[in-house]
């Protein structure tokens, strides 16, 4: 049997998905398109799973694009169903109930952009280039890249990476919003383990208010926003996580968050 394209590996709560297959820039063909989605439903569901680190194997690339041999391939049908199968991930991995964290340690091209777009968290290598290089193909983005760029960072940047197609260096990226950090490449590791770490230690449920709130009310009415905000801030008071944030505040001591 085929080796799988998706590696998952645990370490105190976080769990570190990598795409693997280097010797293609880890391009996203459906098996791994496949293997992603396998993987973030099981990420959701596991308790013991508090964050999501996302990157690609080896030196080069976090992903290339889809994969250009197998689309090369398809037809217009076939194409819709790729284009959707693309983007029922994105949106999976948006909609995750955990944060997750995109360590884009090299080329994040067409795909592989939109894939570090649905992420909630980006930190790049100083070495990563990232683009929208559709267009060279004749092609437009396919898994939701027009819009969450869009929504990201706005309509002259989403434009000009989408028109032009032209990679962007990171610190450009992080101009643009596109990127939350950029660190040497060397250190791109250690210094996503310790976001994920102080991630994994904070108190789950909310978490997963404020991306809830964030990402369903960035998609909506700002009345309907704040009332969703408000909903999920008298929630929390519930919660055993949040006696236990405020009553440690008071008592001067770290709190123990317990998913409750
Ligand atoms: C399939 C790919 C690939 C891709 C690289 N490879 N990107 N295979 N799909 N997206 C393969 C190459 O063919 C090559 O295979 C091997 O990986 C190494 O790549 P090289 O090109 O030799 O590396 P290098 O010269 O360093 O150039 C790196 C690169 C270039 C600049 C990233 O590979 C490149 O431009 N790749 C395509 C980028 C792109 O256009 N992405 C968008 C795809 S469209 P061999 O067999 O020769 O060793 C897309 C649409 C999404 O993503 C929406 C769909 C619905």
């Amino acid at each position: 049997m085929a080796s799988s394209p998706v590696t998952v590996r645990d370490a105190d709560g976080v769990r570190t998905i990598t795409i693997d297959r280097p010797e293609r820039l880890n391009a996203l063909d459906r098996q791994t398109l496949e293997a992603l989605d396998a993987a973030f439903a099981a990420a959701s569901a596991d308790t013991a799973v508090r964050v999501v680190v996302l990157t690609g194997a080896g030196p080069k690339a976090f992903v290339a694009g889809a994969d250009i041999a197998e689309m090369n391939q398809l037809g217009p049908i076939e194409a819709r169903e790729f284009s959707l199968l693309g983007q029922r991930l994105m949106r999976r991995i948006e909609r995750m109930p955990k944060p997750v964290i995109a360590a884009v340690n090299g080329y994040a091209l067409g795909g592989g952009l939109e894939l570090a777009m649905a992420c909630h968290l980006r930190i790049a290598a100083d070495s990563a280039r990232l683009g929208q290089p559709e267009i060279n193909l004749g092609l437009v983005p396919g898994f939701g890249g027009t819009q969450r760029l869009l929504r990201l960072c706005g309509r002259a940047a989403a434009l000009e990476l989408c028109l032009l197609g032209k990679p962007i260096d990171a610190a450009r990226a992080l101009q643009l919003g596109l990127v939350n950090r950029v660190v040497p490449a060397a250190e791109l590791e250690s210094e996503v383990a310790t976001l994920a770490g102080s991630l994994a230690t904070a108190a789950p449920l909310a978490l997963r208010a404020v991306l809830d709130a964030v990402v369903v009310g960035g998609e909506c009415a700002i009345e309907e926003g704040l009332q969703f905000e408000t909903a999920q801030f008298a929630l929390l008071f519930a919660t055993e996580d949040m006696r236990e944030g405020t009553s440690a505040f008071l008592g001067k001591r770290t709190p123990q968050f317990r998913n409750r």
